[in-house]
This record gives C-alpha cells, structure tokens and sequence, in this order.
C-alpha cells in the first residue's frame, strides 16, 4: 500500500525548495506527485535526487496522464506528450461507426496512443501497436494488456501480422519527427533521457512517416485513414508525400495544444 502524502509533512518544504532550485517550474505540484508516488521517504529521498539530476518527471513517477488514462511509463520509453492527445481524438473521428474498428498503432512507444484512441471508442474494436525498441514493447504490453491490445515488435510495418494488410481502418503513427539537426536544441530531459530513435526524423524530419507513407495504402482498408503528427513547418511537405503515396491528406491543427495532425484517407 501506498504512504499518503502527509505521513513525511516534513519533507514537503525542503523538497519543494530542491525541485525549485533545480529549475523545475512547477515544483509544488511535482512535490505532490512525487509524495504521492513514493512509498516511504528512502524511496522519495531516491525519486527526489533522479528529478533534480535532470531525469523526466514521468520516468521518475513511472507513469504519465495521457488523455484521462494514467499511462507507465518505464526509462528509456519516449514520454507521450499532451499534444499527443490532438492525434488522438482526430484518429477517434476517423474510425468507422458501422463496423468494429481496426485500430494499427505504429511507432507505438508506451502504447498510450493506441490505448487512448480503444478508449475513445468505447473499447470497441481491436488494436495493434507495434515499435521496433524493446524497452517500449515491454512497456505498451503493460499498457495495452487491459484492453486486450496485441504488441509487436519490429521496423514499422515488418512487425505487423500479414494478416492485418488492406484491412486496417484507422492508423495512427506517431514516427519520430525532429529534423536532425535541431536535435541539440530540444529540452535536454529529451536529448538526455528519451532515446535517440524516438526522436531523430532524419535531415527534414520527415524519414521516418516517408517510409510509412510508402507502404501505408497496402494496409488500410479501402476509406482507412493515416493519422500523423508533425511539427507546422513539416504540415506542407508531408502532405504533398503522403499525396505522392496515393492518400488523401487533410492537415488539422489544435493551437491550444500547439498540435498539427494529417489525416491521410486512402480513396
Ligand atoms: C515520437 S515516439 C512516439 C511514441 C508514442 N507513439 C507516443 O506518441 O507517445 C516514436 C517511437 O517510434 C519508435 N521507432 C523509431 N523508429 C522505428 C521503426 N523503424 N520502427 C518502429 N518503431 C520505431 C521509437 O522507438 C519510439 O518509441
């Protein structure tokens, strides 16, 4: 069982202090998620000195919010971000309502896309999540073992059973899309502690759904959609690819969550 928060009162003003003088934003609420997590104070003590050594908040607590579910979130995985969510309610319009939806999830990191969008549609249907890194795999299958989703591990579409090609309704990949080059400027909680796959688009950014795009119609069901996120720079280019591969693109954006999502539907 869990320690409540205020069984080590005395903790809370020190440890407030050292999040802030750390530099984190918003060490109140870290504090109280920490405290909340941490089963006894040796176990805060060890979760404080990993967050002021600059690891992600979510890879300390072990688990993340992502679109009303907690989500694990276990070292080494990508941290899904609240952006994120856009993709996910966009991926929810696209599915079918006359039919049980087959929902693939590429690139799925801790499966909380995947997990998100069965959730969004009521469990109905059945879901697939597939990346190519260990560590994430080990994590979606946490994940996704409660709705029953399948995880497969391998590069993109390789992992996937050949079953599931030219039936897919709703695909969502979430590849990795920073231009190589902008990879130093990125916040160094990712550049330190997210893994290099997960985040390196190649020189434009755009390597990775490049590849997706190329085999994507195979997959999906005649009036299947692929849904991807991208930077705002990246919305034009990737639109005109995934036009090259022979889907429909529509680009959405979400300014609140500062999200730009394609929503790419073979004819
Ligand atoms: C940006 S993260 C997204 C993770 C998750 N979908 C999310 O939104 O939180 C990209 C993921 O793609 C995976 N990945 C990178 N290259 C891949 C490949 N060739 N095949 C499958 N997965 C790959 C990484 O391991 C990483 O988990």
């Amino acid at each position: 069982m869990h320690a409540r928060s205020d069984d080590f009162p005395l903790a809370e003003t020190d440890l407030v202090l050292r999040l802030r003088t750390a530099g984190c934003v918003f060490a109140e609420d870290e504090a109280r998620l920490l405290r909340q997590t941490a089963r006894d104070t040796a176990e805060l003590d060890a979760m404080a000195a990993r967050r002021i050594a600059g690891h992600p908040l979510e890879h300390v607590l072990g688990w993340a919010w992502f679109a009303g579910l907690r989500v694990a979130v276990e070292p080494g995985v990508f941290v899904p971000r609240r952006r994120t969510e856009f993709l996910v309610r966009c991926a929810a319009d696209a599915a079918p309502t006359a039919t049980p939806p087959l929902v693939v999830d590429l690139c799925c990191g801790t499966g909380a896309v995947g997990a998100a969008v069965l959730a969004a549609l009521s469990d109905r249907g059945e879901l697939h999540a597939a990346d190519i890194d260990p560590a994430a795999v080990r994590c979606a299958r946490r994940n996704l073992a409660r709705a029953g989703g399948h995880v497969h591990q391998g590069d993109l579409f390789a992992a996937l059973p050949p079953a599931l090609r030219g039936r897919v309704h709703v695909l969502t990949a979430n590849v990795p899309y920073v231009p190589t080059g902008e990879i130093p400027l990125l916040p160094p909680e990712a550049r330190d502690h997210e893994p290099r796959p997960a985040l390196d688009g190649g020189p434009d950014g755009l390597a990775l759904l490049r590849r997706v795009a190329a085999d994507a119609a195979a997959w999906l069901a005649p009036g299947g959609a692929l849904l991807t996120e991208t930077g705002t720079r990246q919305a034009e280019p990737a639109a005109r690819l995934l036009a090259a591969a022979g889907l429909t693109p529509t680009v959405a954006e979400d300014p609140d969550l500062h999200a730009t999502v394609l929503t790419a539907r073979r004819p």
